[in-house]
């Protein structure tokens, strides 16, 4: 293949044109071959894989021959004929394609198209990523926690899942809006207000706390003390719920107090949003109460198209496809019968203006797996509405909880919820002592920069490294352990990688085609081959958990390969190439890394 075969045009800019890894290469010869043994089946999935028999498989003979009526057999057979021409050594990258099993197609791979691969990525800031996804608009609704409460571990599970998702589609061309829809809005902030109105002496605001103190921590407690004041006294209950109607009806006082009250908790969650190195803005934050203006027309469209109705005063939605305890209609709450909206409600005007003012083709919603239902129903709703149609979908990024090491959830002894402030804290003085047992020569503030920087990359890759719907135990000493599958772990094979290369002088290697490959050397360089079709499972499963798996064993097998080929102890040529090798591992775990929200430090 000629070298300028190696680019993909992915659109008119210079710089977009991508180093297409070897697995589309491969996907391009067999579809070729595909066409030229069956033409009818131009245009069908090669469905090439990565094999440990060979470099790479293809299952397309046995995907293809039902449709065929023929045996899968004879139709790889015919393949691997008509891939002959792909042999040529000196026009592509195929070196033996072989049958197998019951139709099986082993592909081995050239070894000068894979050093070919390395030097052509070498030379790619995108490391073989290309951008599918251009075009396609996709809103993601993620963290979301509630002002005036902290932000507990639950919060911290659709913060990074949310993040990492944002980064990942954005790198593969997605125009990615983020919408952070805090919980700014309903009955309970009369009676918060009330409360801080009738005790003035009491302070709440960030200036006036002490430095470890958060005001969301404070409002949380007033709010706990306001809930108590509201259950014992009936006069305050009663000031409460007059407060209630003086937001509602934006009495200017009580919605200056409430906007405070929404700032300040802001700034909370902005510290921690900071320490996560996440991507939230205050201007992604588009709350709950940004929809009351559109609630009633929201409403009344549903109306209007039939789909909403009274029941018992309440305005109703009853779902067509759920259905309850013998039989009993499931039904979405519109509108209570005292007139008030909420939950509901107000997703239903989140998907009516993303899909409607935002023009997007893809909703993500990432909340807790028990809000399954809700969005089930929302979703069915807007497609009744026929605001959700065939040109965009919806999806509950939904996913599990997070358990205690007796598998029960996540509380403090108390029975609360677990401040994610408190974890953070307790994952990065675990990970300093960690750090200061592997490594004396640390100053205290190079520990304390490189124990934050572990710490918290431990509790995200833990909570990301699971399978998305799958509950998980919260177990620190396993987060931020030097070995196995954890953040720590890359971040160490990363520096560990970042200092041979620095050692060698982080000079540009050269990389010589057409010299020989270890079996570890070939097994790193399409490990390394496999990042973007990894980022592109990423996105159509919505699943940063591969992205976790893949770097973890890309690590592994430098390891492997660290262990039989000397790169600093080799000459020149072979010198060049592993050096190359080294360089694009480094760039890959960063970027990687980079992608779940994790910090990739030079050293630690
Ligand atoms: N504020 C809610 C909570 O803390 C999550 C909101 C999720 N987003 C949504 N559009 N419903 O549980």
């Amino acid at each position: 293949m000629p070298a300028t075969a190696l680019l993909r045009h992915g659109g008119s800019a210079v710089n977009d044109h991508e180093v297409l890894p070897l697995l589309d290469q491969i996907g391009h010869v067999v579809s070729e071959a595909i066409t030229r043994a069956r033409p009818e089946l131009a245009g069908s999935d090669p469905v090439v894989r990565r094999s440990d028999r060979a470099d790479f498989q293809s299952n397309a003979a046995l995907a293809l021959a039902r449709r065929l009526r023929v045996q899968p057999a004879d139709l790889a057979a015919d393949l691997v004929a008509d891939l002959a021409p792909a042999l040529d050594p000196a026009r592509g990258p195929v070196a033996a394609v072989e049958r197998s099993g019951p139709g099986f197609l082993n592909i081995t791979l050239a070894e000068h198209a894979v050093w070919a691969q390395v030097a052509a990525r070498l030379a790619s800031p995108r490391l073989g990523v290309g951008t599918p996804e251009r075009g396609r608009r996709t809103v993601i609704d993620y963290s979301a926690p509630n002002i005036a409460k902290e932000m507990h571990v639950g919060h911290l599970r659709t913060t990074v899942i949310g993040d990492s998702l944002a980064r990942v589609l954005d790198l593969l061309g997605a125009e990615v809006v983020r919408q952070n829809h805090l919980g700014d809005w309903g009955t309970q902030f009369g009676m918060l207000i009330q409360y801080l109105d009738e005790h003035p002496e009491i302070s709440w605001r960030q200036a006036d706390l002490a430095g470890d103190v958060s005001a969301v921590s404070a409002l949380d407690q007033l709010y706990r003390s306001a809930r108590a004041a509201f259950d014992a006294d009936p006069a305050f209950a009663d000031r409460s719920r007059a407060r209630v109607v003086a937001l509602q009806s934006g009495e200017p006082a009580t919605l200056a107090r409430w906007a405070e009250i929404v700032a300040e908790s802001e700034k909370a969650f902005r510290a921690v949003y900071d320490r996560l190195g996440v991507l939230l803005t205050p201007e992604d934050s588009v709350g709950e109460s940004s929809y009351n203006p559109v609630l009633a027309a929201t409403a009344s469209e549903l109306v209007d198209a039939g789909i909403a109705v009274d029941s018992a005063g309440a305005l109703v939605i009853f779902s067509e496809e759920v259905t309850g305890p013998e039989g009993a209609p499931v039904p979405l709450m519109l509108r209570k019968r005292d007139g008030g909206y909420g939950y509901d409600t107000t997703d239903l005007a989140t998907i009516r203006h993303r899909l409607r003012d935002l023009k997007a083709h893809r909703l993500l919603y990432v909340t807790d797996a028990r809000q399954a239902l809700h969005f089930r129903l929302v979703f069915e709703a807007a497609r009744r509405a026929g605001w959700l149609t065939d040109d965009a979908e919806a999806t509950h990024v939904a996913y599990g909880t997070v358990l205690d090491r007796d598998g029960r959830p996540f509380r403090t002894r108390a029975g609360g919820a677990v401040r994610l402030t408190d974890l953070l804290d307790a994952a990065v003085a675990r990970a300093r002592a960690v750090v200061a047992d592997r490594d004396h020569g640390l100053s205290p503030a190079e520990l304390d920069q490189i124990a934050e920087r572990a710490g918290i990359g431990a509790v995200k890759y833990a909570d990301l490294s699971t399978s998305r719907v799958r509950d998980y135990v919260f177990d620190l000493d396993r987060m931020v352990s030097f070995t196995g599958n954890t953040g720590v772990y890359l971040q160490y094979a990363h520096t560990r990688i970042r200092s041979i290369l620095r050692r060698a002088g982080d000079s540009h290697p050269e990389v010589d085609p057409e010299l020989p490959m270890e079996r570890e050397e070939r097994a790193l360089a399409l490990a390394l081959d496999g990042f973007g079709a990894t980022l592109i499972e990423v996105s159509r499963t919505l699943e940063p958990h591969r992205l976790c798996g893949y770097l973890y064993d890309l690590a592994r097998a430098f390891t492997a390969f660290y262990e039989v080929c000397p790169v600093l102890g080799s000459a020149e040529p072979v010198r060049g190439n592993r050096l190359a090798l080294c360089q694009l591992t480094a760039r890959t775990l960063s970027r990687g890394l980079g992608l779940l929200g994790i910090a990739a430090p030079e050293r630690m």
